[in-house]
């Protein structure tokens, strides 16, 4: 990426200079998550990196959820989120208030969280989940509780695929990521018959029927542990698009066939953007102490279960 040369060393010279590391997430564009992401991955292992770096200084390059997330494990530190704009559907379609509205229904009934929530949301739920987990993680809080019924926000469709997995009902929530749920079934009949042989991974986002019609479902760290272990010679990631150009460049014999759809909110975030950041120091991510211990231990009672 000749073009953003420069601003590439400027914001690596500052990192070192500032005590600090870019949290990238999979769906950063290519520059951003080869070129300047200290860690790059799904939201659970970025999460896992906020807890354990000894930075002063997290750069947050995703989305704002992740953000409250890393603040929410590593409050000792200065976490930075580029542009505060960059939301997401999932956590913009509940909050805290709703919540416990849902717990006074369904009394004693365990709430897992999807991490793509406020911390306002995560505070007030039992376990958090995220795509990577989801299953494993009901499953958890059905024993753990000794109950059949599981209480899994925001996201309708991931609560759908959950439930085919496990057999476990599942009361859920009308959230649903806006990138994933365009994908549809007649999409990959398309596709097949276009791409013979073409092998169709998806995430857990996606509606239940493009799950049933795909070859392979998962978190964006299982996608692209799929492709670099298994080598297809042709693949679709139906998934945001930058991910396909990310995973292309540790799998270059592999054929990446290129239906995706953008998230406008992960593509608020540019180089430029973090260049204004660690040179501001902007833009910090606050969370009310007292909500933060409480959505701390949601997460907490994540990451501590078995990998
Ligand atoms: P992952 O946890 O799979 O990275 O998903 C995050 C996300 O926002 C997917 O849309
Ligand atoms: Fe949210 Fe969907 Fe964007 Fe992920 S891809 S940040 S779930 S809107």
């Amino acid at each position: 990426w000749p073009a953003y040369a420069p601003l590439i060393a400027a914001i690596n010279e500052m990192k070192a200079a500032k005590g600090a590391v870019i949290l990238a997430h999979n769906y950063m564009t290519s520059e951003i998550f080869h070129c300047v992401g200290d860690f790059r991955g799904d939201s659970l292992q970025l999460a896992r990196e906020a807890a354990e770096t000894d930075a002063k200084v997290i750069v947050q390059a995703g989305v704002h959820f992740m953000a409250e997330t890393s603040k929410i494990l590593a409050p000792e530190k200065t976490v930075l989120i580029p542009d505060m704009r960059a939301g997401c559907s999932l956590a913009a379609s509940i909050t805290g208030a709703d919540v416990r509205l849902i717990k006074e229904r369904f009394p004693g009934v365990p709430v897992v969280t999807y991490v793509n929530t406020s911390a306002d949301v995560k505070a007030e739920s039992d376990v958090c989940c995220t795509s990577s987990n989801a299953a494993a993680v009901v499953e958890w809080a059905a024993r753990e509780w000794n109950t059949d019924r599981v209480i899994l926000l925001p996201d309708e469709f991931l609560a759908k695929n959950v439930a085919t997995q496990t057999g476990i009902k599942i009361i859920s929530w009308h959230g649903r990521c806006e990138v994933h749920e365009r994908f549809t079934a007649e999409d990959i009949t398309e596709l097949r018959a276009a791409h013979p042989g073409v092998v169709v991974l998806a995430h857990p986002e996606c509606p239940p029927d493009v799950m049933a019609a795909a070859d392979f479902a998962g978190s964006t760290a299982a996608l692209q542990h799929y492709v670099e272990e298994k080598r297809p010679g042709k693949v679709v990631l139906l998934t945001e698009c930058s991910m396909s150009d990310n995973v292309a460049a540790t799998a270059p014999d592999v054929d990446f066939i290129r239906p995706c759809n953008l998230c406008p909110h992960m593509k608020r975030i540019t180089l430029e953007g973090i260049y204004d950041a660690l040179a501001n120091m902007q833009h910090e991510v606050v969370i009310p102490e007292d909500i933060r211990v409480r959505a701390k231990q949601a997460i907490q009672r994540m990451l501590d279960l078995p990998k």
